[in-house]
């Protein structure tokens, strides 16, 4: 049954305190919960119904006395109840056997908890969703020498021991919060703490929780800790709240971390690191997410959400808050910029896909059957980007000004993503977001990515350049027709020789400065520059202004100014990846292209080797332009994808720049091989990318020439790798160019790390992902599950074998023989009975199934058929394939 935003009510009932008392044990945990409730005079009066999931109920007291109650599904129903009243719940569960990962479960002997979104309704009978915010108290009971640790949010207040080797520590959270954002841990965990002293005198504890044994790996994650308080004080006003705040790590996480109040539970993944286990982009992501979720702690704890279907105000804003985050811990602007690429491509390579198949959605969306599904790239990169279109529309003085109004109107709420563009745009009443806000806010309802379509002409003789905008925006699951979006086109105009251009409207009485946003509203506007001596090249949509597909007929010459000289390195970048893509797609279409003939001009290959030996820009930025568009953004440019096909022509392109470019790529490698003590800072992160892409290179033109030289050298480098990065880029173009040597370096990289799980994710995926040789992978991925250190179990695990196989290696999973496709159904229906959020995240590996050639179309529709079909499916899992199917 799907729920519907515009159902949406108001609850009859509030709850204002929780007294939790749990007696922590795997296989049976006894929960105590004394709630203070009372009537919601605002609304006509319900009986209770309280959520609750797999829980065994002993006990329901109302005001002290037993009282009778009914059960209706999973729901506990009260009638007859007072105005206001105490109620009482005895509940029992069975973390040991919680394989789903939601509510209570135990993780390597420890008790942890996810409660977002309704996993709060498998510890105890509640009102489980996130308008309904209480006060919490919570007593955790358990052994004391196998639970030393027993945490939970908020402050402690009492410890003390209990007869028979137990003890208690009681803990009051002093900030109401929804159910969502209770969490607690019992275990053997130890810690790193700091103090720190905030700008206005507060002192507060951090600590970072671990299994012992990791504790060296932490100072990163407390690192990026302090500097996201900093930075949230620095940028938007807003201090640490709370006497202490803890991370907590877990190996068995659904995802990558949560925001409970004062107590954020992290996926190992984003928590531990060392140079000699974590990549650069490790060590990144945990500046990221440790970011994300502190930066929670006011736009999603301090303000939450009405209901689910306003997810993206706290996600979008989030992710947009660790993006800048992220962005200002950039020592270099040309650093910003490649962050802002990356996130760019990871919405392109990812957010674009979903937004044109069947699981496309709003970012505020109008349905859902399970919410778990709807934790996606839309709600979180594409809503991040509609955050970011207002920062553009108002300015980044206007948007700390709306966010401040935004506190000031709603802090202790729950709210609407509708209260949130509000208050952004009422601080800035000047501002074309307040002029625009209901036509704006059409970024939160429509969904697809709308198209921009732009051309220009140039009048020599006015010396006028205009350009026209038109935008469109295609059907998507349930909305047939689009109204126009309010987009900001960030523009600037090159002349031919390299130099800006000033900008100069027609009206205005004098140019204004050399970059500017424009503001389409309409479905076609025109824009007509003046004073222009001759026809300027324009460069469109700088820094991604906006989430859409932008269309103009660029000529190669054109691309080849900008990528020479564009002042915005986005754009910059931007020209590379169309002319390689132009290259690519001319390739996949023309039917007389074959096996073996060159894809690559003279011309763009040239443009490539003046950028990698570019005296001035950084290694980063290099490694950005020299990668291709990946084989799904190549996928996405067609109607209908033969993956063999893209697969064939990316790989001959990949081989076409390490040959032609095999002296410079040398260059590059010695030139950037040795960053000196190990740092993760993107400037020399940068030089380790551009060394490692560069040894791909290498190794790859080596297996054409059959030269021994460059793998033997990839091979040392391999073993004396210093860091991660360097170990882990030697160990992959070892294995993406299928030399000899990579077993054996792989058999030693097992043996250096066996006891390193994240490393070993790392071991796993690289060879799942790995290119395929006359269809080698299916069957190492059959015995890499076989193998002693695998588990379907542990989600890191299952994704670095099994996703990085179905969503990650199109080339190997798209068989011919479709066994790739009759194996990933398997293992959705696998892993459903056992953890159906990950099974149904597996299952969006076929998203795209409608747009392939045959014969992989039909044995794709059959394999989603099949696991639809299967008897007590999940509903999330269902929901994915049904919609799936439904996109014939
Ligand atoms: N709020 C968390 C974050 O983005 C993610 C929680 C996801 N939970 C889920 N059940 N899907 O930081
Ligand atoms: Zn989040």
């Amino acid at each position: 049954v799907a729920i519907r935003r515009e159902d949406y009510t108001a609850p009859a009932w509030w709850i204002d305190t929780v007294d939790l008392t749990f007696d922590l044990e795997p296989a049976k945990t006894r929960v105590l919960n004394k709630m203070q409730v009372r009537r919601n005079p605002e609304v006509p009066a319900e009986p209770l119904r309280l959520h609750g999931d797999e829980l065994n109920l002993a006990r329901v007291l109302v005001n002290g006395q037993g009282a009778s109650f009914r059960m209706e599904g999973s729901e506990l129903v009260l009638d007859g109840l007072p105005d206001a009243f105490a109620l009482e719940i005895f509940t029992t569960c069975c973390p040991a056997k919680n394989t789903k990962l939601m509510g209570l479960f135990v993780s390597q002997d420890t008790f942890f908890t996810q409660c977002e979104a309704e996993g709060f309704r498998r510890i105890t009978y509640f009102l489980d969703r996130p308008d309904v915010m209480a006060s919490y108290s919570v007593l955790l009971r358990a052994d004391k020498a196998q639970y030393p640790v027993l945490l939970s949010n908020g402050n402690l207040v009492e410890e003390g021991d209990l007869p028979e080797g137990r003890h208690f520590t009681r803990w009051v959270d002093p900030f109401k919060k929804p159910s969502y954002l209770f969490a607690l841990v019992a275990g053997k965990l130890v810690s790193r703490s700091q103090r720190i002293k905030a700008r206005n005198g507060r002192e507060h504890l951090l600590q970072v929780y671990v299994r012992a044994g990791d504790l060296d790996k932490t100072e990163h994650a407390m690192r990026s800790l302090v500097n996201s308080i900093v930075w949230d004080e620095l940028r938007f006003g807003l201090p640490l709240d709370l006497d202490r705040f803890m991370i907590v790590a877990t190996s068995d996480f659904n995802m990558g971390a949560m925001e409970n109040k004062g107590l954020n539970i992290f996926n190992t993944k984003y928590v531990l690191a060392s140079q000699a286990t974590a990549t650069d982009a490790d060590f990144a992501n945990i500046e990221s997410v440790v970011g994300h979720e502190y930066f929670h702690n006011w736009t999603g704890d301090r303000v939450t959400c009405r209901d689910w279907f306003q997810l993206s105000l706290k996600e979008g804003l989030t992710v947009f808050r660790d993006q800048e985050f992220s962005m200002d811990l950039c020592a270099e602007p040309s650093a910003r910029a490649v962050k802002r690429i990356e996130d760019v491509r990871v919405l392109r390579s990812a957010q674009f896909p979903e937004d044109a198949g069947p699981m496309a959605h709003p970012v505020r969306p109008d349905s859902y059957i399970e919410i778990s599904n709807f934790y996606t790239v839309t709600i979180y990169e594409k809503g991040a980007e509609v955050v970011r279109m207002m920062q553009t529309l108002v300015g980044r003085a206007g948007f700390t000004r709306g966010m401040q109004l935004y506190f000031d109107r709603h802090d202790g709420q729950a709210v609407t993503c509708d209260d949130f563009a509000q208050a952004i745009a009422d601080a800035n009443p000047d501002s074309e977001l307040a002029r625009l806000l209901p036509q704006f806010k059409r970024w939160y309802s429509q969904a697809g990515t709308p198209r921009l379509a732009a051309t220009g002409q140039w009048d020599a003789q006015a010396g006028r350049y205009t350009l026209q905008l038109t935008q469109s925006c295609p059907p998507t699951p349930g909305q047939e027709h689009k109204q126009p979006f309010v987009i900001p086109v960030n523009i600037g105009l090159v002349a031919a020789d390299g130099r800006a251009l000033a900008l100069q409207l027609e009206g205005e009485p004098a140019p204004q400065g050399e970059s500017r946003t424009l503001v389409l509203s309409q479905a076609s506007e025109q824009f007509v520059f003046t004073g222009l001596s001759a026809e300027p090249v324009p460069s469109i949509l700088r820094g991604f202004s906006a989430p859409v597909i932008l269309e103009f007929d660029f000529s190669d010459a054109q691309l080849l100014t900008l990528l020479a000289h564009d002042g915005d390195p986005f754009n910059r970048w931007e020209a590379a990846q169309r002319l390689g893509l132009r290259a690519a797609l001319a390739a996949i279409r023309d039917p007389q292209h074959a096996a073996g003939t060159p894809v690559l001009s003279a011309q763009f290959l040239d443009a490539m080797r003046e950028v990698l030996r570019h005296p001035q820009l950084d290694a980063a930025f290099k490694e950005l332009v020299l990668t291709l568009p990946t084989e799904g953004y190549i996928a996405e440019q067609l109607d209908v994808v033969d993956p063999q096909r893209v697969h064939a022509v990316r790989e001959a392109m990949r081989l076409q720049l390490a040959t032609a470019l095999a002296a410079d790529w040398q260059w590059a490698f010695e030139e950037n091989s040795d960053t000196g003590a190990y740092s993760p800072d993107p400037a020399s992160a940068g030089r380790r990318a551009l060394a490692g892409l560069a040894l791909t290179q290498l190794c790859l033109a080596a297996r054409e020439s059959g030269d021994p030289v460059w793998p033997g050298k990839t091979l040392q480098r391999f073993k004396n790798a210093g860091n991660m990065t360097d170990r882990v880029n030697a160990l992959s173009a070892l294995v993406v160019a299928g030399h000899p040597l990579a077993q054996q370096a792989l058999a030693r990289f097992h043996a250096l790390f066996k006891d390193e799980a994240l490393v070993i994710d790392k071991w796993f995926a690289l060879q799942a992902g790995a290119p395929d040789r006359g269809g080698d992978v299916l069957p190492l991925v059959r015995q890499l599950m076989k193998h002693p250190d695998f588990s379907i179990k542990n989600p890191n695990r299952a994704r670095s074998v099994i996703f990085s196989y179905c969503s990650a290696n199109p080339g190997a999973f798209h068989r011919p023989d479709a066994a790739g496709y009759v194996w990933w159904s398997e293992r959705v229906i696998e892993l459903d009975a056992i953890n159906p959020q990950v099974a149904a995240r597996l299952a969006r590996a076929m998203d795209r199934w409608s747009k392939l050639a045959e014969p992989y179309r039909t044995a794709a529709r059959e394999a989603i058929a099949r696991v639809a079909a299967k008897p007590e499916l999940s509903k999330d899992t269902l929901e994915v394939v049904t919609r799936a199917l439904a996109s014939n």
